[in-house]
């Protein structure tokens, strides 16, 4: 069998170690496994390269993707998939596997409708917001990087007795607000899937004040409704008579080498990958749930909500004391 694979969209920590397990699997399983450099666009571009085993050395423990990636304007459109189809049938490929979040997932779906060749995708985004995985390539490195910052602040903000809202990443999802504010011990997690009033942000800041906590933290995923830290953080200020202090993480929290459990994860779901080509399984996303690995139809992977814990959640003012 011949497979390329790339890797699309945001980079997420452990990308490289599923194209390493793609590759070494692959290649002891009598395939022939291709590169393919730029994400999607790469199909489009031809930038095909041939893998083998040294190919993916040393790099498990590294963050980003050696294949690089991209998001392509050109792939969007009908044209781009049926060329991009074109492309992998003139090459002699039998299967394509992407790596990547949401818009990955939708791109492998629209060029089903034009190419034969059989599709999987893995889960790789550090946002975590996609159906048919407990987890995500990358999300755990990146919760991991957010706390390491988070608890720095922790000192400034105790020193000071400070309220300081803390940015993280999640354009639409926020799982890592959710996950990073319990792991800090936030005093709230603002994020798109619940909705939160200034007022009733401004009264749970003030009542942990008033019960002599020595610091306030508050997460604020990037898409919360009230805005992005620095808009949140100057309503706040003003309702609370207390300059707010805002720092946003960023890009720090997308790079780094990846934990064991990314590691782990992208290795099962790559190796997976391959077993279901092997097995004539495709069409859809590889992940894990409950332990067991599991091929979820692309659709329901950006259809299906994943859904936030909502017990949990209703336990975080006790939790914050
Ligand atoms: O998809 C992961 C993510 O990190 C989002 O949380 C974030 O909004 C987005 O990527 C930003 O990525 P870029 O700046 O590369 O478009």
């Amino acid at each position: 069998m011949k497979i390329a694979v790339l890797t699309s969209g945001g980079d997420s920590p452990a990308m490289n170690a599923a194209i390493r397990a793609i590759t070494r699997v692959g290649i002891h399983r009598n395939c022939e496994v291709f590169g393919v450099f730029g994400g999607l666009q790469g199909i489009l571009n031809g930038q095909f390269h041939e893998l083998n085993s040294r190919s993916v050395s040393r790099i498990l423990h590294r963050g980003g993707t050696i294949l690089t990636t991209g998001r392509s304007e050109e792939f969007r459109t009908e044209e781009g998939q049926k060329k991009a189809a074109k492309i992998l049938s003139d090459r002699g490929f039998d299967a394509l596997i992407a790596i990547g979040g949401d818009g990955t997932m939708r791109a492998l779906k629209a060029l089903s409708n034009h190419w034969k060749g059989w599709l999987i995708g893995l889960p790789g985004t550090i946002d975590n917001d996609l159906y048919g995985t407990d987890y995500t390539i990358g999300f755990d490195t990146a919760v991991n990087n957010a706390l390491e910052a988070l608890d720095k602040i922790r000192d400034t903000a105790e020193a000071f007795s400070r309220v300081f809202l803390v940015e993280v990443m999640g354009r639409h999802a926020g799982f890592i607000a959710f996950h990073v504010g319990f792991a800090t011990g936030a005093s709230a997690i603002l994020m798109p899937e619940t909705t939160t009033t200034m007022e009733e942000l401004a009264n749970k800041v003030i009542a942990a004040k008033n019960r002599a906590k020595s610091s306030v933290l508050v997460v604020v995923a990037e898409g919360d409704e009230l805005g992005n830290a620095d808009t949140i953080g100057k309503a706040l200020s003003e309702r609370i008579g207390e300059k707010c202090r805002v720092s946003v993480l960023g890009y720090i929290q997308r790079g780094g080498n990846p934990t064991h459990f990314d590691r782990i994860l992208a290795t099962r779901l790559g190796a997976y990958s391959i077993e279901c080509l092997l097995n004539g399984k495709h069409g859809g996303m590889v992940g894990e749930v409950d332990g067991n690995l599991v091929l979820t139809p692309f659709e329901d992977t950006w259809t299906i909500k994943k859904p936030i814990d909502q017990w949990m959640l209703g336990l975080l003012e006790e939790l914050s004391g």
